[in-house]
């Protein structure tokens, strides 16, 4: 729903404000304006989620105001409307959520600025990601976002708001693994485990940018996808194996934890880097988190081979880079399906069944 008498930022608004005084000012001033906004009050499956009018953001001081676009899912989004692992909520709250939104990655309009925003201004076309769970006064599946001027680059000219939103949490995380703590470099031979996912689909391009043998582990049914974007070898895991295979990686980036660490370094060349992103931990108190710290652990028994956990909120800087590598045409966004905000829920669904074809995207 479009906002009906919204009142376009005066120039107290862009400039002028200051303090919270100010900020009260332009609350009560804002109050009666209204937007549309994915909510939920309680955790559980996404048959608590509910499209509602809620009142309309007001940006503080070095916050911005977008007029929402597009967002994209990633599975972080089902961990804070589930409450599960279960320790994740001494930081979104015990009970219920403090944060009633949902969905970290967006890109939309600059529609007002606080007082301190220098960077950008109103009418900007803007992209990033919600990067701290436990702040942040709204979400992305909404009709308008007050996030910190910090978190928003500027859209590259020419590139569209849902692929653009399909970059920020799934894409920097595979920059992180591939370049940061995978250090892949040309000629390596690097497996990508859960390469048909949101992380993997960038994970495997960006492993191919920097010049490396991808061999990308997914379904059968997303082998033709994976030989488009750049993966040598494709194994499907219901078939295959990838740790009974002859074939030694310098680099295995696991979005999936499908296989024991075990058995992943039976298939790591000396001194090769294991880099664990995520999985599905079978406990509600830990989860993945479970996981993650069987890896930390790992250096104690295995000192042959390198135990990484790829854990990085993206900077601006970050975003930045990213949106060069995509303008290079170092990656192309991958989006398996586009929903409108009034099926916003039937696309968290779609995230929660595991096995979507990259990113799955909302239009506002
Ligand atoms: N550490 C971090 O900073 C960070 C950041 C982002 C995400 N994560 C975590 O990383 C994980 C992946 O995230 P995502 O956004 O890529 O999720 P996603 O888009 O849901 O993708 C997961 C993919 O795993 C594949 N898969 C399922 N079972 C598999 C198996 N046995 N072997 C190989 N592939 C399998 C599925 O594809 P098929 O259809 O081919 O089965 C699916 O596309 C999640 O646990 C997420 O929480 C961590």
């Amino acid at each position: 729903m479009r906002m009906q008498g919204l009142r376009r930022p005066q120039s107290g608004v862009h400039a002028g404000r200051g303090g919270a005084g100010h900020d009260r000012q332009d609350r009560d001033r804002y109050q009666d304006e209204r937007m549309k906004a994915l909510v939920y009050h309680e955790y559980g499956s996404p048959d608590v989620l509910q499209l509602r009018d809620v009142e309309m953001p007001v940006p503080r001081s070095n916050e911005l105001r977008i007029r929402m676009r597009a967002a994209s899912l990633n599975p972080a989004d089902l961990y804070l409307m589930r409450g599960s692992p279960y320790m994740l909520r001494f930081k979104i709250g015990l009970k219920r959520p403090k944060n009633n939104g949902v969905g970290l990655d967006f890109a939309g309009v600059v529609d007002a600025v606080g007082d301190g925003v220098t960077s950008l201004r109103v009418g900007d076309e803007v992209f990033g990601q919600i990067s701290d769970f436990s702040t942040g006064r709204t979400r992305a599946l909404a009709e308008y976002l007050c996030v910190g001027a910090a978190l928003a680059v500027k859209k590259p000219q020419g590139i569209g708001f849902a692929e653009i939103a399909s970059i920020p949490l799934a894409g920097s995380t595979a920059l992180f693994a591939v370049r940061d703590y995978g250090q892949v470099t040309s000629g390596q031979h690097v497996l990508i485990n859960g390469a048909g996912g949101g992380v993997g689909v960038h994970a495997v391009q960006l492993a191919k940018h920097f010049g490396a043998t991808v061999t990308a582990v997914c379904s059968e049914a997303k082998r033709s996808l994976m030989q488009e974007i750049g993966a040598d070898h494709v194994i499907d895991y219901r078939k295959q194996d990838f740790t009974a295979g002859s074939t030694r990686y310098d680099t295995i980036i696991d979005t999936v934890s499908s296989q024991s660490l075990r058995r992943c370094r039976q298939v790591l060349v000396p001194q090769g880097r294991f880099v664990w992103v995520g999985g599905t931990g079978k406990t509600h108190w830990f989860g993945p988190l479970r996981l993650a710290l069987n890896v930390l652990a790992m250096p104690l028994f295995d000192r042959r081979h390198r135990w990484i956990l790829a854990s990085k909120a993206p900077t601006a800087e970050d975003l930045a880079t990213l949106a060069g590598l995509l303008e290079q045409g170092a990656f192309r966004p991958v989006i398996d399906r586009r929903y409108p905000l009034a099926d916003a829920a039937d696309a968290i669904r779609h995230l929660e069944k595991g096995h979507a074809c990259g990113k799955i995207v909302v239009e506002i």
